[in-house]
C-alpha cells in the first residue's frame, strides 16, 4: 500500500474512533442511569400522584385537579389496588366519610392511603411509596429522641448488639445505637429520600463504619443477624411482619415498637412503657423477646 493512502487510512481510522468515543459515550451512560433503581424511583415519585387502598372495602371517590377546568372524575379504587396521576399537579380529592363528603388537597407527586382511622372510619393519610409490589407499611414520621433512647435501653442495646430499623426513616434509631452504645446496625426504607438522609445523618454523626443503609421492602430482607429489631410502622403492618420475625429471629432476640403493638403476638411482649414528650404527648413504647 502507498505511504500517502497508509497514513491517509489511519488518520480516518483515529477520527472514527474518536467520534464514537464523544458521540456514543453519553448516550451509553444515560442508557445506564435510567436503569438503577434508585433514578428511576425518584423520578417515578416526582411525576405521580399515587392514592392506594389499604382498606377492606372498595372506595369511590372523586378527583378534581387543581387550576383545570371540568366536572370531578368518578373513581373506584378496589382492595389493594392504586390509582397514579400523572403530573406533579395538586389535586383535590373527596369521598364520603360516615355520612359526610371529605375533601382533601393533596400535593402533586406525593404518595397517599385510604386507611381505617382509630374510629375504624374510612380515612385518607400520606404513604410512604406508590410501588405496586411492596406494602406500604407506614408514612414517614419520626420517633421523638426521647423515645429513641428508652427504645435503645428496653432493648438493651450495647457495643455487641445488631440493631435492624425495619422502615428506618431518616436513620435516627440506627445513628443513635452507634453512637450511644457502639452498636453495628442496618437501616432499610422503601423511599430512596430516607435513605440518603439517614447515610447523611450517619455521616453528620461520624458512625458511617458501624451503620448500613439499604433502599428496599423490608418484607423482603432477611433480618436474622439482628439481636434487637425497632420498629414503628401501623399495627396492621406489625400484622403482617409477625411471620417474619417468628422465621427470622434467633431466641433471645428484642423487637421494640413505638406506639403500636404486634397483633397476635401478646406470648413474646415483656412490658409496655410510657415515655412523655416536651408538648405533654403520649408515646408507648412495645417491647418483645423472641
Ligand atoms: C413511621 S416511619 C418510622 C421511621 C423510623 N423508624 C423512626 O422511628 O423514626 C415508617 C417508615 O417506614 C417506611 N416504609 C413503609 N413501607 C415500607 C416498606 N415496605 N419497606 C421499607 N420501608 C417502608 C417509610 O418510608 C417510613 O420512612
Amino acid at each position: 500500500m502507498p505511504k500517502k493512502v497508509l497514513i491517509l487510512s489511519s488518520f480516518i481510522l483515529v477520527i472514527a474512533v474518536l467520534f464514537l468515543f464523544f458521540i456514543l459515550k453519553p448516550a451509553v451512560s444515560n442508557g445506564d442511569n435510567a436503569g438503577l433503581g434508585k433514578t428511576s424511583q425518584n423520578r417515578k415519585t416526582e411525576m405521580e400522584t399515587t392514592i392506594r387502598n389499604v382498606t377492606e372495602e372498595t372506595v369511590y371517590y372523586t378527583v378534581e385537579y387543581v387550576g383545570r377546568a371540568g366536572e370531578p372524575e368518578e373513581r373506584i379504587l378496589e382492595v389493594g389496588a392504586i390509582d397514579h396521576f400523572l403530573g406533579t399537579f395538586d389535586i383535590d380529592v373527596t369521598f364520603i366519610k360516615d355520612g359526610e363528603p371529605e375533601t382533601y388537597n393533596l400535593d402533586g407527586g406525593m404518595p397517599y392511603s385510604f386507611r381505617y382511622d382509630e374510629n375504624d372510619l374510612l380515612e385518607l393519610y400520606e404513604g410512604s411509596h406508590g410501588s405496586e409490589d411492596a406494602e406500604d407499611l407506614a408514612p414517614f414520621v419520626p420517633t421523638p429522641m426521647i423515645v429513641v433512647e428508652r427504645m435503645l435501653e428496653l432493648g438493651e442495646v450495647n457495643a455487641q448488639s445488631v440493631l435492624y430499623d425495619l422502615g428506618c426513616g431518616d436513620g435516627r434509631i440506627v445513628v443513635q445505637a452507634a453512637k450511644k452504645y457502639g452498636a453495628r446496625g442496618v437501616g432499610i426504607d422503601i423511599d430512596p429520600v430516607r435513605i440518603e438522609e439517614s447515610m447523611e445523618n450517619a455521616k453528620k454523626e461520624g458512625v458511617e463504619g458501624l451503620v448500613e443503609f439499604r433502599l428496599g421492602d423490608v418484607m423482603k430482607v432477611d433480618f436474622s443477624e439482628a439481636t434487637v429489631i425497632t420498629l414503628y410502622l401501623l399495627p396492621e403492618s406489625n400484622e403482617i411482619l409477625r411471620p417474619l420475625l417468628e422465621k427470622f429471629l434467633k431466641e433471645g432476640t428484642f423487637v421494640v415498637s413505638h406506639n403500636y403493638y404486634i397483633p397476635g403476638w401478646s406470648e413474646n411482649e415483656i412490658t409496655v412503657d410510657t415515655v412523655y414528650t416536651d408538648d405533654g404527648e403520649e408515646h408507648d413504647i412495645y417491647l418483645y423477646k423472641k
